[in-house]
């Protein structure tokens, strides 16, 4: 039975029950596909659209023997980004002045209007802190919660968003049920069933991950939100793997928070993150840490969101960079750069099943984002781990399996290279 094989507007076919021959025809052949398969002028558009990925390609320092492919974790920054901190960091240690340091302030505040408009927020909506982990932390510490409340969170969410709810728990006395969704959603609805499932009258706050990091599995978050809010309670989301991913409109997506950190996707600079909270529901958390702009009484002069973000010295630098990484994404357009993980995580997907290979994450588009699983037992999980890096110049991660995430500094052929490395290594998972 033939299996479609999509790459944009080309429908070609392949053998589900392919032979070791037609399997390495397609791994050897998926880069020039559209060009055996389309018209003359489908080709050359196929290879336009190559080229200019090649051009952001060129914008990251990385070697072609050591391919980034794990964005889930961790990003390399364009060269504009890393410049802006190295640069920004000198200025600093050469005249560590409050004169030299004011325009930090100004161009910081410049930067957060730019990431809010992306995200679809307003610029008070914006604290810019450390990482997903603490912005998951400012939340599950910062709710006023107490014994009878409930708190459902889904049991793939990350430690920040999972653990630390439990331990907050026990301090506070109030009771977090877990759920489970199924390991292979036919569509959205298998996933909003178990968490209608879980809330009750008593439950305050949901607490949710956007696109899981051990799963792959995109939840349908603005349609949980829309449930959630009839009754009053709060949606926080851990958005480590959408944002600088997918296109996100926090507006639109109606959840009350939203974490996320610059390092990923963004491929913005270390240790910056993102705190959303809409604007109504500020006043109602309280912040981690209390440090200057905050007066005895716990009035604080710091605008909106930025109540979240003060810590004492920060590293202006990087915080100023976020601003360029900002910029990066707005070249592409972020509508582009969500077509584009999206075409190389179906790459990667559909030449994975042509192997044979079992996925964690779900192959459809909408119930999937940038993140890729395959089913590895875990003891194998590390050998296949080095191998991918050591043979084939893929950097991945163990995460859930073996997890391979392409963002756009990725090429098809590194995609490809990937699941070329997987067939040789087919020992390993199969
Ligand atoms: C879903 C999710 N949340 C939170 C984190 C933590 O991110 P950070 O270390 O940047 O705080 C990760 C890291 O991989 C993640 O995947």
């Amino acid at each position: 039975m033939p299996t479609a094989l999509r790459d944009r507007n080309v429908c070609y076919a392949l053998p589900r029950m392919a032979t070791e021959a037609t399997r390495r025809q397609f791994l050897g052949g998926i880069a020039t596909a559209s060009a055996l398969a389309a018209s003359p002028a489908k080709a050359r558009a196929a290879e336009e659209a190559e080229a200019r990925w090649q051009t952001v390609r060129k914008q990251f320092p990385f070697r072609e023997e050591r391919v980034p492919m794990n964005a889930a974790n961790l990003c390399p920054s364009p060269e504009s980004v890393a410049r802006t901190v190295t640069e920004l960091t000198r200025s600093i240690d050469v005249d560590c002045s409050f004169q030299n340091r004011a325009r930090y302030a100004t161009d910081r505040e410049a930067a957060r209007t730019l990431v809010a408009a992306q995200v679809g927020a307003e610029a008070d909506e914006i604290a810019l802190v450390r990482n997903t982990s603490e912005a998951n932390n400012i939340i599950n510490n910062g709710l006023d919660l107490e014994t009878g409340d409930e708190v459902v969170i889904w049991d793939q969410n990350h430690p920040t968003n999972n653990v630390a709810w439990a331990v907050r728990a026990r301090r506070r006395g109030f009771t977090v049920r877990s759920v489970t969704v199924p390991a292979q959603p036919n569509d959205p609805d298998d996933l909003i069933q178990p968490f209608l499932r879980a809330l009750t009258p008593r439950t305050r706050v949901l607490s949710l991950t956007h696109a899981s990091n051990i799963s792959g599995i995109l939840l349908p978050v603005r349609e949980l939100c829309m449930i959630a809010h009839r009754s009053g309670i709060h949606v926080h989301v851990d958005g480590a793997q959408t944002w600088g991913a997918l296109q996100v409109d926090l507006h639109d997506l109606g959840c009350d928070s939203y974490a996320a950190s610059a390092h990923k996707w963004f491929c913005g600079p270390k240790e910056v993150g993102l705190l959303y909270t809409r604007s109504e529901r500020i006043r109602d958390i309280w912040p981690n840490t209390v440090a200057p702009g905050w007066g005895a009484t716990a009035d604080t002069d710091l605008v909106g969101a930025r109540k979240f973000e003060s810590m004492g010295q920060r590293d202006d630098a990087a915080l100023t960079a976020l601003g360029e990484a900002a910029k990066f994404h707005a070249s592409i357009g972020t509508a582009h750069v969500e077509a584009r993980v999206r075409e190389l995580a179906s790459q990667l997907k559909q030449s994975l099943h042509a192997i044979g290979a079992n996925l964690v994450t779900p192959m459809a588009d909408g119930l999937s984002a940038g993140v890729c699983i395959v089913n590895v037992p875990s003891e194998k999980r590390q050998a296949l781990f080095e191998a991918m890096y050591d043979e084939f110049g893929i950097a991945g991660s163990t995460a859930g399996g073996f997890r391979l995430c392409p963002h756009v500094y990725n090429t098809r052929e590194h995609v490809e290279r990937a699941a070329r490395g997987l067939d040789a290594h087919r020992s390993l998972w199969s």
